[in-house]
């Protein structure tokens, strides 16, 4: 079926529209390239032998959203356009707020008006906040966010819900990521942050190259397996597989759904640390830090939805992912040397 791929050369998305295409779907993307590279469709292009048609467009301009309707006949949408950095939500809300729920409900409008009626939604495992024990249920609804970035993802969610409410045509499925990592195992796509990464892998990988000297950990004394933070690591691979069995749920199925997709299993920061010294045959240097405010000590997915409903299961553990996420890395570094 033909599909629309909103911020489709992204990292999570990038690595979705490779399983779609690898599964038979037509994919079409939509991005303004602000956190992405025009490099990543050449590398879909040789990872899957096509190259979708591409959109350079903000989902803020209506009219370039619109020619994208106007020009193709989508049969659902995976939305993953939006700002993603926590700790800038909390400097310009105000663009996020615009961005991730103005710039979303431009393309909801989109699909009432052109009558596409199936959507997946990149939601986030930060809708849970830190009101409920582990592990996560959908059941649970949705917590305190502790910063703008996760408030647009749970406004999102209930936008979505009370159009489909409001629709007895419209198919919805929230998907509620734990901790995304890794890369795909050909080292052509992955995550390699400008700067100095926030989240915790993108840092270690930099430790690993010796970009950065060591990492810094945030807290030792959770009550957790060795006092550090502990999450749901998912496979983007694996992340990007559920996207294909989320979409073609949503076409055979009405309603709004939230599914969680994660390992249900959690790893501390030393742990991963670890995992990933293994994957790259070094010793890594840490320091302990005091927490960083607004974390939780323990996060992970309670997975059975996702099996029910999706049938779907991740495939690769710990060690894949760091495997993985270094051999992006190194592929980067000589590409860059290349230039
Ligand atoms: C994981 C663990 C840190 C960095 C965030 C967002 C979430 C999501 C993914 C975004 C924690 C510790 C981290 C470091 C460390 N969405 N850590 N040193 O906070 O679970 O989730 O990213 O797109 O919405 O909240 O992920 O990778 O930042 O942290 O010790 O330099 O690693 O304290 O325990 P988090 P993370």
């Amino acid at each position: 079926m033909q599909i629309l791929v909103t911020g489709g050369m992204g990292y999570i998305g990038s690595h979705t529209v490779v399983e779609l295409i690898q599964s038979g779907h037509e994919v079409i993307i939509l991005d303004n390239l602000y956190n992405a590279n025009i490099d990543v469709l050449d590398r879909i292009e040789k990872l899957t032998g096509v190259r979708p048609k591409f959109y350079e467009v903000d989902i803020l301009d209506r009219e370039g959203l619109e020619r994208a309707f106007k020009e193709n006949h989508f049969e659902a949408i995976i939305h993953f356009a939006g700002y993603k950095a926590v700790g800038e939500s909390v400097r310009i809300p105000l663009t996020y707020y615009k961005n991730n729920i103005s710039g979303s409900i431009n393309l909801y409008e989109m699909m009432d008006k052109y009558h596409v009626d199936n959507i997946v939604f990149s939601s986030s495992a930060t809708v849970y906040g830190d009101n409920f024990e582990v592990p996560f249920k959908e059941e649970y609804g949705q917590g305190d966010t502790t910063n703008p970035y996760g408030t647009t993802k749970k406004f999102n969610e209930i936008i979505l819900s009370d159009f489909a409410l409001a629709n007895k045509d419209i198919s919805v499925v929230n998907l509620r990521y734990f901790n995304p990592i890794g890369a795909h195992p050909s080292g052509l796509l992955g995550e390699d942050p400008k700067g100095i990464p926030n989240n915790l892998v993108p840092y270690i990988a930099k430790v690993a190259t010796g970009e950065l000297d060591h990492l810094n950990v945030f807290g030792d004394d959770y009550d957790t397996i060795d006092g550090t933070g502990v999450r749901d690591y998912i496979h983007v691979v694996d992340l990007a597989k559920a996207h294909l069995k989320a979409v073609e749920y949503a076409c055979k199925h009405k309603g709004a759904e939230v599914i969680n997709v994660g390992s249900g299993k959690g790893y501390s920061v030393l742990e991963v640390l670890h995992a990933y010294e293994k994957a790259c045959g070094k010793t890594l240097k840490y320091e302990i830090h005091d927490r960083r405010p607004g974390d939780i000590a323990t996060s992970y997915a309670d997975t059975q939805k996702a099996k029910e409903l999706l049938g779907f299961e991740v495939e690769l553990g710990i060690d894949e992912m760091c495997r993985d996420s270094y051999n992006y890395m190194i592929h980067n570094l000589e590409d860059q040397k290349n230039r």
